[in-house]
């Protein structure tokens, strides 16, 4: 049987949140017997940009209902869209009841991540909102602990919702090492909680 893993499924159309999503498969891949898994999803447009390409030009390539079934555990990354995640992700999101009705992702850890320009910009009302879902499946919501002292110490992203970033209003600023941090600690206890939770 193939190793467990984590599913990273993010949406980013600047990239800050696809290299959020980097740091936290990082995290993942830093736990023995289970692996990353980083996909993403198409944009949703009057035309629909996942019948075009199958592949992406740039970024993970499309997730499929099969990544996500199998997964032992998940990592949901949005950037944050007027306080809540960006259509994208709910789309996908919304086109989940079959695994809702087989059960498939109950008892699953997952987390949140998110990058917003600004600081006091939603990113907690956003990583709350991107757990109600989760929750309706059955998952089991993971954030970071205050026990991460990055989370005391950082000056700019940062939650124990999960991890954050503040790309700036002109998508400019790179993670900081607080941010980075953040992110590889939620993907290293989604990993380890998935094996734990998988025996
Ligand atoms: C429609 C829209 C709504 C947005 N809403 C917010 C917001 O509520 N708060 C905020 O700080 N940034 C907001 N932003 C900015 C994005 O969250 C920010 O640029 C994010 O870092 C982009 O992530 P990405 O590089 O992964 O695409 C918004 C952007 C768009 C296009």
């Amino acid at each position: 049987m193939s190793e467990p893993y984590v599913l990273v499924l993010y949406y980013s159309r600047h990239g800050a949140t696809q290299s959020m999503a980097q740091h936290v498969a990082h995290g993942v891949e830093s736990v023995a017997g289970i692996n990353a898994r980083i996909r993403t999803v198409p944009a949703v447009s009057t035309v629909c940009e996942a019948v075009e390409k199958s592949i992406p030009d740039e970024g993970a390539i499309y997730c499929t209902e099969e990544d996500l079934r199998n997964c032992a555990g998940l990592a949901l990354g949005s950037p944050t869209r007027f306080g809540n995640m960006a259509a994208a992700m709910k789309y996908f999101l919304d086109g989940t009841t079959n695994l809702w009705l087989s059960g498939s992702l109950i008892n699953k850890p997952a987390g949140v991540f998110t990058s917003t320009s600004t600081l006091h910009g939603g990113q907690e009302s956003t990583l709350l909102s991107m757990m109600l879902p989760l929750m309706h499946q059955g998952m089991v919501i993971v954030g970071v602990p205050y026990a991460e002292s990055a989370l005391s110490t950082t000056q700019s992203g940062g939650t124990p919702y999960g991890p954050s970033h503040v790309a700036g209003t002109q998508n400019n600023l790179s993670l900081t090492e607080d941010e980075k941090t953040l992110c590889q600690a939620l993907g290293k206890r989604i990993a380890t909680l998935a094996l734990q939770l998988k025996d």
